[in-house]
């Protein structure tokens, strides 16, 4: 998939991911592009995480829990993403889909723990 014309870099960080989630890449920085979700990020830097339904917020797979410093700087969620996290058990309102959130340079050092 092109990204948009907008070449800024920056990076999120992966603040943990549970016991479950085997990959050596499990804490870090990962590189990100504006324009790009953050799905796309983790998964060019093979983070764990997963995509069932390919990115289309309707398997809840990669489902990624915000720090709580950046929940309010990031855009609402989207009505399909907003009723799938709430068809999600206890979903917690630091919880967005990776395949719904597009980054951007406003989001450099967004920090995050991968979901099980
Ligand atoms: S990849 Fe399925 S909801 Fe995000």
């Amino acid at each position: 998939m092109p990204l948009p014309a907008c070449p800024a870099r920056f990076e999120v960080e992966i603040v943990d991911a549970p016991d479950a989630l085997r990959s050596p890449l499990r804490t870090g920085q990962v590189p990100a592009l504006a324009g790009e979700t953050l799905l796309r990020a983790l998964q060019r830097a093979q983070a764990p995480v997963l995509s069932i339904c390919g990115g289309q917020a309707s398997c809840g797979a990669c489902r990624v829990e915000i720090e709580a410093a950046w929940i309010g700087r990031l855009p609402a969620a989207g009505r399909t993403e907003a009723a799938l996290l709430d068809f999600l058990d206890d979903p917690g309102p630091g919880h967005r889909l990776a395949c719904q959130l597009l980054l951007g340079p406003a989001l450099d050092g967004l920090a995050l723990t991968l979901a099980p």
